[in-house]
């Protein structure tokens, strides 16, 4: 049963990035287009391949002084490209329409110490879309990834930065083997993100599906994210930010943090997570905070309507989050991160751990107002018998079907 409307979910994505992935709908007056074909940029590759992000950026220059809608065109074929950020702010709207490959580059030498791979800044009015891939290339980099073992180490590229872009829409792109996380939001605001595939294998370590960071207004939906890390991850800052329609798996699941390390300490506040689907996820609807911790307030959350199948951790707070500090005494936790009205409504499915429901507050700042409104989850593995909750420093109340039950009444 589960696993039909899962392919209902998968086949309706593909229908729907087929038939809208052309212009059919598109108002006003046409664009100006700037083919970067025009611009000397060809498929194939160059012998340097800075050469084609020159052709690329010139195309985006004229394109972006031009005082009305602008398209930027990269024609079907493979590309090989290396790091280029385009920037405004530009004249008008601007549309950057992928219909090729971009290939990134395998050279160490050309994407060690960068942290983008392709970039967009200071822009508003923003379309990104074309059906394309972007292919980053990551088993060349995923050896370098040692960040969580180490002070001095290297920066990966993430395939995709938008950094200061408002009103703006990301559709219709696939992305895959990104090097590090597939695509990164920050200092943003008004951004539609849909129709996206993300994937890496599991090898890829953190190579998170999309990370957003002080941003305002975001809406990802109707995605499928298949990625070594987090779905998504939402970092100090992230204020409305909403999540529909997304299926996510294999990968950690959709995670606000970790919050309350260094000089992160704007809140998150105002995340809706609804009608999202975890397959065989390491964990589902997960907020993760660092201990001991800064101040942060973690406020105004809600994850809706989830279905979780054969997911590790799918109720999970985790406020005792440090990697480097070896077994603790679970309840312990000393963060100071707030986190305050949370619920969890209608969250169903199977989870593979005993413990569905898995609530470490902070021992010093409990949470408060946790709402559990009909969650109902079996726990289904070689141990057999019914799923359990485990949870430290929680108030809050308890309405319909709780399976597992007992963490507040
Ligand atoms: C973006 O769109 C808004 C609303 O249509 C318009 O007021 C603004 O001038 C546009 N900005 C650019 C750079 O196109
Ligand atoms: C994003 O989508 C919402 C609702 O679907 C719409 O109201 C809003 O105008 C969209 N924003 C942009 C920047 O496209
Ligand atoms: C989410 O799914 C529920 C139950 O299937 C449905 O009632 C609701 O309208 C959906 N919400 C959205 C935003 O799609
Ligand atoms: C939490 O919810 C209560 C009532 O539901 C509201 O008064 C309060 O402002 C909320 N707090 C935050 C920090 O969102």
């Amino acid at each position: 049963m589960s696993s039909v409307s899962n392919r209902m979910i998968l086949l309706l994505w593909w229908i729907c990035f087929f038939c809208y992935n052309c212009d059919a709908f598109a108002t006003g007056l046409p664009p100006k287009v700037f083919n970067v074909i025009n611009y000397g940029a060809r498929p194939g590759g160059f012998s340097d391949n800075s050469q084609l992000s020159n052709f690329f950026l010139k195309a985006w220059k004229d394109g972006c002084e031009y005082e009305g809608k602008s398209r930027i065109l990269i024609p079907k074929g493979t590309y090989e490209m290396n790091s280029v950020t385009f920037a405004g702010p530009c004249k008008g709207a601007m549309s950057f329409l992928i219909k090729g490959t971009l290939l990134a580059p395998t050279n160490p030498a050309l994407f060690l110490n960068y942290d983008t791979w392709i970039g967009f800044k200071y822009l508003d009015n923003l379309t990104v879309k074309g059906g394309g891939v972007l292919d980053g290339r990551g088993k060349s980099a995923w050896k370098y990834n040692n960040c969580g073992f180490k002070r001095n180490c290297y920066r990966l590229p993430t395939t995709l930065r938008l950094d200061f872009v408002h009103n703006s829409k990301i559709k219709y792109l696939r992305s895959v083997n990104s090097k590090i996380e597939h695509i990164s939001v920050f200092g943003s605001t008004n951004l539609n993100i849909s129709f996206l595939k993300l994937t890496t294998p599991n090898e890829g370590h953190n190579t998170d599906g999309i990370k957003i960071a002080r941003s305002k207004n975001i809406w990802v939906s109707r995605s499928m994210i298949h990625t070594g890390d987090d779905c998504i991850a939402l970092l100090s800052g992230s204020e409305e930010i909403g999540i529909k329609e997304v299926v996510c798996g294999p990968g950690h699941g959709i995670s606000i943090g970790s919050i309350g390390r260094g000089h992160w300490k704007d809140p998150v506040r105002g995340v809706r997570v609804m009608n999202c689907t975890f397959l065989g996820t390491q964990n589902g609807a997960r907020i993760k905070t660092w201990s001991p911790s800064e101040y942060v307030l973690v406020a105004d959350v809600s994850f809706e309507d989830i279905k979780m199948e054969n997911v590790n951790n799918p109720i999970f707070i985790d406020q005792d989050y440090c990697p480097f500090c070896g077994n603790r005494k679970i309840g312990s936790s000393q963060s100071q991160v707030e986190i305050r009205n949370v619920t969890f409504r209608n969250i169903r499915g199977t989870s593979s751990s005993k413990i569905a429901v898995n609530l470490q507050c902070s021992n010093v700042k409990p949470c408060q107002n946790v709402k559990f409104v009909n969650i109902d989850l079996a726990y289904e593995g070689p141990i057999g018998g019914p799923s359990l909750a485990s949870c430290f420093n929680v108030y809050g109340v308890a309405y319909g079907k709780q399976v597992p039950s007992g963490c507040v009444v």
